[in-house]
């Protein structure tokens, strides 16, 4: 199929705004999948994401489309709503030329609407605005519009109206990705192929599979093709592309969207954003993306401590076709052998322990979350990234602590605007702008600590809105922080995975919430047990367990009032060799109420 007659392109929109369902309609009116294998959302293939309802990974696909102009090759890549994915959202983005952006009648603009169209900016893509929803009872056809002609500043007549549910409007649409989506265009003249990464999978015989956007010339199974970053090789053993099931295929020109097997087996030598060319003509490189950077890192601990060796494997594997996900080796006393692991926010590390547990059948212990520190040691000069709370400087003076700062958007209804600003002064949040979208739609721009973000922010936003803020943020860079180190002690011994980094101005607060938390969940012992909360130095907090008064002498029925004696002596003597050594037992699920996630 010669150039003019392809057409690449993407469904963005905010989270739920029904792309996948919207995706299934397309898929069945260009006869794609057929009617008696279509089921809801055909391209979330994962299980987890079928369970869910979500989309965790993009998914393309090729379909054929007939009309009076021709034959014509749609590739469609459908993408992640949620924000943790946003970076799948961008890769997926610099394989097309134009997008379809989906806003939900019932809902309108919402926060990542905006966030999803700066980036189809940023790529010069053509965008095709699409109202979905418009079967729906309770749409709200006209305030829709209004607000996506304000945000477009396009007018009426540009803005599709479609209902994925019923299939009402998707006709037009087709016609629509035609007209106006540009067929994709070649830079350099002749064979030799240029392809651009977006992402990849595995599998155990065919090791990994890249799945690429050509850009230039032709591959073919046996090209000799190598990768331009790491400089590896390979020949290609079969390319084809997505129906969505692989379907292999002849050639991939250029223009096209598939997959190219690879046979590499190793972790690493493919990556997202790499250029593939020619071993024996290299064409030159895509500037590449940006490499995702983790948000929140977390410990995962086998339960048993024998599964280590399975969790590291575990790991490898799901690196292979998650390019976000990072790790390395840890050990802690209490908890033995185990990863401090990278995540791009909270729904990726609960989606990725949820895959270890099912999909590699682990037991596992999973600290709380936490964000990572960039710490300047003044003498030295030295940058050290620290992101596990208990290798934090236990003393900040002499260090410059910087910590991520994100920026944000919130849509609200105008009357919420109270409450959520008082809750901005417990979050440190910098209201930038507040503007009037539409006459029941005000937008916040907003910046905010990470670490802020992390102490359930947004589900806080959503309670005092009754639901109705909508949010979107990203990274924005590192900024100075005020924060300390707090310690929990046990019996006089600092408990490392207990430990936390907290904003000064809270020091004291977190202090007692933390120790009243292990005040609640640890057993009595036989001994008393002294908890305490310590940061810059001194005891903030403390707390006493006092000692379980097992009467050893329960069980004499009767008199024999010197063995009893004697019996309560001993005793006494235990407990004090017992407290010399410090020797409090945490029972592990006491550890998982401690450090597990608090949700
Ligand atoms: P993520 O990928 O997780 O962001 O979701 P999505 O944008 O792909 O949305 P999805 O297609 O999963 O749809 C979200 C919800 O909206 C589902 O409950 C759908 O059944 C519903 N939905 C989707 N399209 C329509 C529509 O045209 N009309 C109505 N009434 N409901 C719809």
């Amino acid at each position: 199929m010669d150039l003019s007659h392809i057409r690449n392109f993407s469904i963005i929109a905010h989270i739920d705004h029904g792309k996948s369902t919207l995706a299934d309609r397309l898929l069945e009116l260009t006869n794609t999948v057929e009617k008696r294998k279509m089921r809801a959302q055909v391209l979330d293939m994962m299980e987890l994401e079928r369970e869910r309802g979500i989309t965790i990974k993009m998914q393309p696909v090729r379909m054929k489309y007939q009309t009076g102009g021709g034959d014509y090759l749609l590739n469609l890549i459908d993408t992640p709503g949620h924000i943790d994915f946003s970076y799948e959202v961008s890769r997926a983005l610099q394989a097309v030329e134009g997008v379809l952006l989906l806003v939900d009648a019932t809902q309108g603009v919402q926060a990542q609407t905006f966030t999803v169209l700066n980036m189809a900016r940023e790529f010069n893509l053509v965008i095709i605005p699409v109202i979905n929803k418009i079967d729906s009872p309770i749409a709200r056809l006209h305030e829709t519009e209004q607000e996506i002609m304000e945000l477009l500043k396009c007018s009426s007549a540009e803005i599709l109206r479609v209902s994925g549910k019923t299939g009402e409007g998707v006709g037009e649409l087709l016609e629509k990705i035609v007209t106006r989506i540009p067929a994709p265009k070649t830079e350099f003249v002749g064979n030799d192929p240029r392809a651009l990464v977006f992402d990849y999978s595995y599998s155990n015989h065919q090791g990994v599979i890249i799945y690429a956007r050509v850009f230039d010339g032709e591959i073919r199974r046996g090209s000799e093709l190598s990768f331009s970053a790491t400089g590896d090789k390979f020949v290609v053993l079969e390319v084809g592309s997505f129906l969505p099931e692989k379907h292999s295929l002849a050639s991939l020109v250029a223009g096209e969207i598939g997959y190219i097997v690879t046979g590499l087996k190793r972790a690493g030598q493919a990556k997202v954003g790499d250029t593939v060319t020619s071993v024996s003509r290299a064409l030159p490189a895509f500037p590449g993306y940006r490499e995702p950077e983790p948000v929140v890192w977390a410990s995962v601990y086998p339960e048993n401590a024998d599964d280590f060796t399975l969790l590291r494997q575990s790991l490898e594997r799901l690196r292979l076709s998650d390019a976000a996900l990072s790790f390395v080796e840890e050990s802690s006393g209490s908890l033995g052998r185990g990863f401090r692991a990278g995540f791009l926010g909270l729904l990726h590390l609960e989606i990725i322990v949820e895959r270890l547990k099912r999909e590699f059948n682990l037991t596992l212990v999973v600290t709380t979350p936490s964000i990572g520190y960039e710490v300047k040691d003044l003498a030295t000069g030295k940058t050290t990234l620290i992101y596990a709370p208990h290798l934090f400087p236990a003393d900040t003076r002499g260090y410059e602590v910087m910590e991520p700062w994100v920026s944000a958007s919130i849509i609200l209804p105008p009357s919420y605007l109270g409450n959520v600003i008082k809750l901005f002064n417990s979050h440190e949040v910098l209201l930038l702008t507040t503007n009037n979208f539409s006459e029941d739609r005000s937008v916040l721009e907003v910046e905010l600590p990470l670490r802020e973000l992390m102490r359930h922010f947004f589900d806080e936003l959503k309670s005092v809105s009754s639901g109705f803020a909508s949010f979107s943020y990203q990274l924005c860079g590192l900024r100075r922080a005020e924060v300390v180190r707090l310690d929990v002690l046990v019996g006089g011994e600092t408990v490392a995975p207990f430990a936390r980094v907290v904003s000064r101005a809270k020091m004291e607060e977190e202090a007692k919430a933390v120790v009243e938390k292990l005040f609640k969940v640890l057993p009595r012992q036989l001994i008393t047990i002294k908890i305490q909360a310590q940061a810059l130095g001194r005891i903030i907090s403390s707390r006493t367990i006092s000692a379980l008064r097992k009467d050893v002498t329960d069980y004499l029925y009767g008199g024999d009032i010197t063995r009893k004696m004697k019996l309560r002596e001993k005793q006494k003597k235990g407990k004090k060799k017992m407290q010399n050594i410090g020797s409090v037992n945490i029972p592990p699920e006491v550890f998982l109420r401690m450090v597990g996630s608090d949700k």
